[in-house]
């Protein structure tokens, strides 16, 4: 399974994820980009959906799918698990609410799309209000393998990594990390996000220092994730 970013608007950031000759758009908020990539690489773009419904997220697929035939998977109506078929690849639906109760993520063996529930470098607002559904979603990424590609639905980068250091000003792993950093093609791994993304390190002896500091619940990891979304 490959995978093509388009960068549209300010930071926004949609996919075409495709096997053989086969595609999905993925937040395709720059339709006109993915139907000439599309056509340039002889794809066929089979299916549009999104990670939520938010309207920078959605507001490439009424073009999408009037250009081309094809069919809308709808966020709000898929179930965990469910898989979608691309010549001889698949994409796995991981159902992940918490940022919005409809956010999905999807997954191929080597990478996950994961919209605005997981930056590179931070992690998505919780519209929904609920954090322990929040959390559960997020430890639902992590249990992949560390190597794990994240593509997100934002560059907020540059952004994020002030935050971090302000957060963990002793972490060396943030320069190393913006040193890889390019807005041509934002990408990390799952092991690069838990070295200097301080909402998925509740883990890390720095984080629990600081949270045991401020004397925030920090027992379990639940407590901690809280901890850290509820003060930085
Ligand atoms: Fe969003």
């Amino acid at each position: 399974m490959l995978i093509k970013q388009f960068r549209y608007s300010t930071d926004n950031l949609g996919y075409l994820v495709f096997s053989g000759n086969q595609g999905i758009a993925i937040d395709a908020g720059n339709p006109a980009d993915i139907i000439d990539f599309a056509r340039e690489h002889g794809i066929t773009v089979k299916y549009v959906t999104n990670t939520h419904f938010h309207h920078d997220h959605t507001c490439g697929n009424a073009v999408l799918l009037e250009t081309t035939d094809a069919e809308f998977i709808d966020c709000r109506k898929v179930k965990a698990g469910q898989t979608i078929v691309l010549d001889d690849g698949s994409l796995e639906i991981i159902v992940t609410p918490g940022h919005t109760e409809d956010s999905v993520c999807f997954r191929a063996s080597d990478f996950l799309v994961t919209g605005d529930t997981l930056f590179n470098g931070t992690v998505g607002n919780c519209f929904s209000g609920d954090l322990k559904g929040f959390f559960r979603s997020l430890k639902r990424l992590l249990a992949f393998p560390p190597e794990t590609k994240i593509f997100a639905g934002h560059d907020y980068v540059m952004e994020s990594m002030k935050v971090a250091a302000a957060i963990e000003e002793d972490n060396p792993d943030i320069a190393v990390y913006l040193q890889k950093y390019t807005p041509r093609l934002v990408v990390s791994t799952l092991a690069d996000e838990l070295r200097v993304n301080p909402y998925v390190r509740f883990n890390a002896p720095s984080m629990m220092n600081r949270l045991q500091k401020r004397t925030m619940p920090f027992k379990t990891e639940e407590q901690r994730f809280i901890s850290i979304m509820e003060i930085f």
